[in-house]
């Protein structure tokens, strides 16, 4: 199961992404905002990060105007690995080298297109784990 967040600022492409789930059969979890009514992203970043920590998500999804506010957000929670990508290629090396948890993209940076792309990416790529990688992410914890 895939947690989504967003706040207002990425409010329409998480519409897209979800619209990628649902043709793709991918389950989600929507834990809002819901509209484009002004919040505070570090509270859907909270939802998402408690989901996937809690064992309810494998993964989640965090969308906001930039990415940047709700990836520096969820990455202050422990067990949490949030990736801010822009490009496949970094959607893909974070999840074979980091075991990124959660993606992390900014509405007002990415078009839909090339968002779909990254989040496909992100879900269809396994964890490498190569020890020097595993090592890290250890250290990361530590
Ligand atoms: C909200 O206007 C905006 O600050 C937020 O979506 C995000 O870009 C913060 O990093």
């Amino acid at each position: 199961m895939i947690a989504l967040g967003c706040d207002h600022g990425g409010f329409e492409l998480k519409q897209e992404v979800i619209q990628y789930l649902k043709e793709n059969q991918i389950e989600y979890k929507d834990y809002g905002c819901y509209d484009t009514a002004s919040v505070d992203y570090p509270v859907y970043a909270r939802k998402v990060a408690k989901a996937i920590l809690d064992g309810e998500a494998e993964k989640g999804i965090l969308i906001c105007g930039t990415g940047i506010g709700i990836s520096i957000a969820a990455n202050r929670i422990k067990g949490i690995r949030a990736a801010l990508c822009s490009d496949c290629f970094s959607a893909q090396a974070t999840r074979e080298h980091n075991d990124a948890n959660i993606l992390c993209m900014g509405g007002r940076v990415v078009g839909a297109g090339l968002a779909v792309k990254i989040v496909d990416t992100f879900l269809h790529t396994e964890f490498s784990n190569d020890e020097r990688h595993i090592r890290r992410i250890h250290l990361i914890e530590e």
